[in-house]
């Protein structure tokens, strides 16, 4: 499976995008802002993955009420799946715990589902699947 993304919970999104233009010459493939889930998101290209950075746009969303818990950082891990559906029933088959399994879509515009960090070390994993049809 292919990394997609590494998403970095942050309060400042264009500081720190500046910080990772800066030391290691990723530059921003787009800005946009996913209003269901409060966010404002920043992607920087990284070889063929990306880093996404996401600020939430008010405390009371999914990542205002982590950055209240934790501190800056690692959000979530994201791969690319080419039948996600079939991942989806091959995971729940193996009683993986997935916070979603009907797909929602994501920053990219591309269904995707998490599994909860109980199952994957206590790292979120964010699968996504391609355009469905
Ligand atoms: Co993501």
């Amino acid at each position: 499976m292919d990394l997609d993304h590494v998403n970095i919970a942050t309060p400042d999104a264009e500081a720190l995008a500046a910080v990772f233009g800066d030391l290691f010459g990723l530059p921003v493939t787009k800005r946009t802002e996913v209003a269901d889930q409060g966010v404002k998101v920043i992607k920087l290209a990284a070889g063929d993955a990306f880093i996404e950075l996401t600020e939430p746009t008010g405390a009371d969303t999914p990542v205002g009420r982590f950055l209240a818990k934790n501190r800056p950082g690692l959000h979530h891990i994201c791969f690319r799946v080419d039948d996600l559906r079939a991942k989806v029933a091959e995971l729940v088959e193996k009683g993986v715990a997935l916070i979603n399994t009907e797909p929602t879509i994501g920053a990219a515009g591309l269904p995707i589902v998490f599994i909860h960090p109980k199952s994957c070390g206590g790292v979120l994993v964010e699968l996504q699947g391609k355009a469905e049809s």
